[in-house]
């Protein structure tokens, strides 16, 4: 299998690279931790990992050092499409190389071979309650795929440490193939008839997603490839990447592992945000009848500001600049539905939001993220049902955090296991100053 491949040609070089690394310089100091960052989520502390992407604070995501211009423009793409396979960008988080369309398509072949999602996991699902939230679904879904763990099989049987990567991927295969039945499924229960038409072999992976969810507008499958290329990893410290890798570095497979990354994906401050941001945009659209004035909107903003609540869409923990990805979305949008009122309204706020974030003072970053926009291009194409909008982003974050498994597993990180305090333990310190 070309994956495998690849990769196993690559393991020798990282692993000597890292033993050195280790050996070398494993003393060697590279930040300092303050008091307000030990009591305030460890944010910005250097503390992991990875060579699948990076946040530039100035630049936004770089997957395996591409910029999402960038990868866009690389990656190969189906005749007739605006945006590229999602294999193909599978391939590149996995293997560090941009793929040629061999390449790509191999990936997709490799999903489309294990796409097949046993009966027990849509029984299980129809046996939840009704009320149940579709993320909820999703990650008990993922859960229940666990008996099927390759990883979990062989640990058993008593495999060898350096070969723990080489399960991890076949379940990171399996899982990932099973993804867009799995999602297309959560929406017919909840919001249609509980029938998903069989995955089309002709299809890439994305665009199966498109097809098994019903939208029946042809570009709906550009813009399902493009939701969950520019979904899939955002580094290693954020909730879902963060806890995914948490719970795999205790050996546990990736169903568990990832499972529990869905569940932090879950919180309103991550993952359910992008519900909240429409939610906003419809809030004002509906207020004014449509799209409002420059100052209208101004006040609106100042208005939610005033009542204590943030404005959804905006502000970010690392970036410091308009999120590429919104801009990546943005520019789809109005190139391909300009007229399209809630993204008429998405442009406005993004003119008139960031002037009045700034007179706030308070957000360190006053432009949109990925959320200020997503919502506005499923609304588009009639997937409405805000509740299923984490669930896509689930779909597409299993990519990145998969990858960055299966290497982690492959250069042998180990448990995590980062050290606690106690308050007078920090006051005392303090006092030391
Ligand atoms: C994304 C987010 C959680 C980052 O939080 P953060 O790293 O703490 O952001 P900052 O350091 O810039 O926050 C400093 C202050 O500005 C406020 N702020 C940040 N973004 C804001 C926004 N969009 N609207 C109003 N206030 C905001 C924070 O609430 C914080 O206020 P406080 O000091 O009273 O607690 C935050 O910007 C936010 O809540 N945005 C809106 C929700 C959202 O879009 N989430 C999706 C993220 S991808």
């Amino acid at each position: 299998m070309i994956l495998r491949d690849k990769i196993s040609a690559q393991l020798p070089e990282w692993r000597e690279r890292v033993k050195t690394l280790l050996k070398e310089h494993g003393e060697t100091v590279i930040d300092r931790v303050t008091i307000s960052q030990v009591y305030g989520g460890m944010r910005d502390i250097k503390g992991l990992v990875s060579d699948i992407s990076y946040v530039d604070p100035a630049e936004g995501i770089r997957l395996r050092g591409y910029s999402i211009p960038e990868a866009l423009k690389l990656l190969p793409r189906p005749e007739g499409g605006d945006m590229p396979y999602v294999g193909g960008l599978y391939y590149l988080l996995l293997v560090g190389e941009t793929p040629n369309p061999e390449q790509a398509l191999a990936v997709e072949d490799e999903w489309k071979a294990r796409s097949v999602v046993p009966q027990h996991v849509f029984d299980m699902l129809r046996a939840l309650a009704p009320q149940a939230h579709p993320m909820q679904l999703l990650s008990q879904a993922v859960l229940a795929l666990q008996s099927s763990s390759v990883f979990a099989r062989r640990y058993e049987e008593g495999m060898k440490k350096d070969e723990y990567w080489l399960p991890m991927l076949e379940d990171s295969l399996n899982l990932t193939a099973k993804l867009p039945g799995i999602a297309a499924f959560i929406y017919s229960l909840k919001y249609r008839n509980g029938i998903v038409p069989h995955p089309d072999p002709e299809r890439d992976w994305a665009a199966n997603f498109a097809h098994m969810i019903g939208v029946k507008d042809k570009t709906y499958e550009d813009v399902a490839r493009l939701y969950f290329i520019l979904h899939s990893d955002h580094e290693s410290g954020n909730v879902s990447a963060h806890v995914t890798h948490l719970v795999a570095s205790s050996l546990s497979d990736i169903y568990y592992a990832f499972s529990a990354g869905l569940n932090g994906l879950a919180g309103p401050l991550h993952g359910l945000a992008n519900q909240e941001c429409l939610g906003w945009l419809l809030d004002v659209h509906k207020k004014f009848g449509g799209v409002p004035s420059r100052e209208e909107l101004y006040k609106f903003a100042w208005d939610t500001l005033d009542s204590g609540k943030v404005i959804p869409g905006y502000g970010h923990a690392v970036l410091r600049v308009p999120d590429p990805r919104f801009t990546a979305q943005m520019e789809y949008a109005r190139k391909h539905f300009p007229q399209d009122e809630l993204v008429r309204l998405a442009d406005l706020v993004f003119d008139v939001v960031p002037q009045v974030l700034k007179e706030q003072g308070k957000a360190k970053n006053p432009a949109p993220n990925v959320d200020a926009i997503s919502g506005a291009l499923q609304y588009h194409y009639g997937v409405r049902e805000f509740d299923f909008y984490t669930v896509l982003f689930g779909v597409g974050r299993a990519l990145g955090v998969t990858a960055n498994a299966v290497w982690a597993r492959a250069l042998g990180q180990p448990i995590e296991r980062p050290k606690s305090l106690t308050t007078k333990m920090l006051e005392e310190a303090a006092k030391g100053q």
